[in-house]
């Protein structure tokens, strides 16, 4: 790594933008529409199959000029090769940073330590397409000759939220006739919920997991495997009802998985950009490899767009930038993704993830703590549920929060003039965001008195929206890309390690300690603060 010289916050391109901010603060989209009529069409572009109008956030010419002079300062062009390159970006667990390979459907070379990496990543997809075939087919058989109907991912984290979401979001691509469930969450009613109405004799379970050592999946796994053998009264059961999805082929066949059974992937690929791996293994299942290489075709066009767009016409790098404008000019803590899709209703989950395990660091590159804001808190609901919940704060609270809207042209499901209205609130939401109504317009409606003041907007609320004509399997790729490079850049300018995630760890220690002083036989020295202590006490006199 090229250490960075100076600290971000003195470098003359962000001073160049805290005086920028100082002079345009209180400028109102109101006024920077009126005066620019091509507002609209010159804050617009198109990549990937997406349209992005950026026009509706509060920046002038001169501010983008400023951010983009920020975005080549920080030296970001040279971050994106050395990440594409396959360079160990990931420096605190040394590890290459490679998910664009996995879907390189180019195929070019893409070298780890001097070796390509493309023949393995096209084996093991071909490996889970043949899989996924087998399975839909019918052809991969139960352990006492049944045709699998159900396919249960069992992971958390990366290894649940990504497959999840885009199999949620594209459920009319995927065979109905397959019952596709995802179970993370280590409280058994999710997998005792999950598994109530199954049949084990048609039940395939995928375990996926990077290390195979996280604690909630195994024991799911665990659980999962006790309830086949049970049924079928046979250790030798769980060769048909159970595959792996993993890097580590010694946990798998200590599980008892053969080593057939397992589907690779490296630890290039971190967890949360794992879905284009073998991570997608139920996905594949449930969509098809068809449907999945089309998702691969959309990842890896914006993949591309971000390699060699200009940052001024780059949507990933212009997104992260605006990011950046509010997180760090204007103080906004959150960052809301508003996706007016039913489908996409786990969309804001896996951008959680995808976002705030990879930017939530106050550590600098140089193990400094850094002295300005990094990660937004990213959180949202599909619309128009969202509009009847929580958008009064975003109309008119204290807090600013940006807000991405997400919208396609057509609908998935043709019903009446449901698709119009759902496309005319999310138009309309932006355009009350941005413009709001001014309190003579409020009294022109005949309101008086203190009313008038409840009934204006300000306004000034930034969005970004973006649109495609379909929610298909290339426009979520793109979209799901569009997200992951939107938080490198960030982390990027933050000066931050965006492929690490320490700061999950401390819990996991904690947890398993607890759970030994939970289930120790003798009352454990109540070696914690006294709050900690108490809560332990209480919960091991009243547990069953
Ligand atoms: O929450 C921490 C984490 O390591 C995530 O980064 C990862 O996606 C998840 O746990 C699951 O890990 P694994 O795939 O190794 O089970």
């Amino acid at each position: 790594m090229i250490a960075r010289k100076e600290k971000l916050t003195d470098m003359p391109a962000w001073q160049a933008l805290v005086e920028q901010y100082g002079k345009t603060k209180e400028s109102h989209l109101r006024d920077l529409f009126e005066q620019d009529p091509e507002r609209s069409s010159r804050m617009s572009l198109e990549a990937a199959g997406l349209f992005l109008d950026y026009s509706k956030n509060r920046v002038d010419d001169e501010t983008l000029l400023r951010l983009v002079a920020l975005a080549d300062a920080v030296g970001l062009r040279q971050a994106i090769e050395d990440m594409f390159s396959g360079k160990p970006v990931n420096e605190t667990e040394g590890r290459s940073v490679l998910h664009v390979a996995l879907r390189n459907r180019s195929n070019t070379p893409i070298l780890v330590n001097g070796e390509d990496v493309m023949p393995d990543v096209s084996a093991v997809l071909e490996k889970m397409c043949g899989f996924a075939e087998q399975v839909r087919s019918g052809e991969w058989k139960g352990h006492r000759g049944k045709p699998i109907r159900n396919v249960v991912n069992i992971g958390i984290g990366g290894s649940d939220l990504g497959p999840l979401m885009a199999y949620e979001a594209l459920k009319p691509y995927s065979d109905r006739n397959l019952n596709v469930r995802f179970i993370s969450n280590v409280d058994a009613t999710h997998v005792a919920e999950t598994v109530r109405e199954m049949d084990p004799d048609e039940t395939l379970f995928v375990i996926a997991s990077k290390t195979f050592t996280t604690q909630e999946t195994m024991t799911n796994a665990a659980t999962a495997r006790k309830w086949i053998v049970d049924a079928m009264g046979d250790e030798s059961a769980v060769a048909r009802h159970f595959v792996a999805v993993s890097t580590s082929a010694n946990e798998v066949r200590a599980f008892g998985i053969d080593e057939a059974n397992m589907f690779e992937f490296w630890e290039w690929v971190g967890g949360r950009y794992s879905m284009c791996s073998a991570i997608g293994l139920t996905l594949v299942a449930g969509i098809g490899p068809e449907n999945f290489i089309k998702m691969l075709e959309g990842f890896h066009a914006m993949d591309r767009h971000f390699a060699e767009a200009p940052f001024e016409a780059n949507m990933p790098v212009l997104m992260g930038l605006l990011g950046i404008w509010y997180n760090n000019f204007f103080d906004a803590q959150t960052h809301a993704v508003l996706p007016y899709d039913q489908y996409m209703h786990r969309f804001a989950a896996h951008l959680q993830q995808l976002d705030m395990e990879s930017n939530g660091k106050y550590i600098d590159k140089q193990g400094d703590r850094v002295s300005y804001h990094t990660g937004p808190i990213i959180w949202g609901e599909p619309g128009t549920n969202g509009q009847h919940a929580f958008y009064q704060l975003i109309h008119q609270g204290t807090k600013m929060i940006p807000a991405d809207f997400i919208g396609f042209c057509e609908s998935q499901n043709q019903l009446g003039d449901h698709h119009d209205k759902l496309m005319a609130n999310m138009i309309a939401q932006t355009e009350a965001l941005a413009f709001g109504k001014p309190a003579k317009d409020v009294e022109a409606e005949g309101v008086t008195g203190t009313l008038i003041a409840h009934k204006t907007f300000e306004g000034n609320r930034p969005t970004n929206t973006i649109m495609a004509d379909r929610l298909n399997p290339f426009t979520l790729g793109a979209l799901t890309a569009l997200y992951e490079h939107k938080v490198f850049v960030q982390g990027v300018i933050w000066n931050i390690f965006s492929f690490d995630q320490w700061g999950v760890q401390l819990g996991k220690v904690l947890a398993s300690k607890i759970l030994a002083e939970i289930t120790a036989e003798q009352e454990p020295a109540m070696i914690h603060d006294s709050s900690t202590n108490q809560l332990l006490k209480r919960y091991r006199a009243k547990r069953k």
